[in-house]
This record gives C-alpha cells, structure tokens and sequence, in this order.
C-alpha cells in the first residue's frame, strides 16, 4: 500500500488515503474529493490532472514520456516537479507519495 498525501495549493496537507499498487493516482485523487478534473480521462490532452510532486517522492517516479512533458508544458503553475496525475500508476515500492494540487488548472479541451 502507499500512503498518498494531497495538499492544498497553499501548502497544507488536506487528506492522507491508502491507495494499491497498480492504481492510478487520479482515480486515488477523485476518490480523495480532490479538485482534479481530469477532463480527458487519461489521454493526455487536457492537462486539468496536473499535480506538483514532492521533490524526493519525483525522483523515484519513472520518467514523464515525450506526450506528457508536451501537456505539461501548457499546465497552469507547471513547476520542475509537475506531473500529470493520469500518467501516475503507484507500485509496491512507493510507500508514500506527496503531491500538491496546482492553484488552478487549464483544460486543452475547451481551448
Ligand atoms: Fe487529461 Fe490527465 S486527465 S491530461
């Protein structure tokens, strides 16, 4: 299990849950009630599942791919250790894992 931490985008921890290894992290935010739209449910073309990872818990995530560094390049407050939360899928090895939800999202599919 890993212990998921959502924080608010001003820095304050909002909910701890215990999530599987396989699931995806945006299904573990909406089941959190966490403000992520996730708009296009995973195809990379809204960036609205955009969360700022914890500088450590990033460095042991596997690399975003080319398609996903694209869209995090239109993501609202983007920072060095932005992801999109659809392209998380969390492993027996990650025991916790902290991300902070942007300020505000941009959603690609509206325009
Ligand atoms: Fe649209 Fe992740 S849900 S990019």
């Amino acid at each position: 299990m890993t212990l998921v931490r959502f924080y608010k985008a001003d820095g304050t921890l909002d909910r701890e849950v215990e999530a599987k290894p396989g699931q995806r992290l945006l299904d573990v935010a909406w089941k959190a009630k966490q403000p992520l739209e996730g708009a296009c449910e995973g195809v990379m073309a809204c960036s609205t599942c955009h969360v700022i990872v914890d500088k450590a818990d990033f460095e042991k995530l596997p690399p975003a791919s080319d398609e996903e560094e694209d869209m995090l390049d239109f993501a609202a407050h983007a920072t060095r250790t932005s992801r999109l939360a659809c392209q998380i899928f969390l492993t027996e090895e990650m025991k916790s894992l902290d991300v902070r939800i942007p300020p505000s999202a941009r959603n690609w599919l509206r325009g």
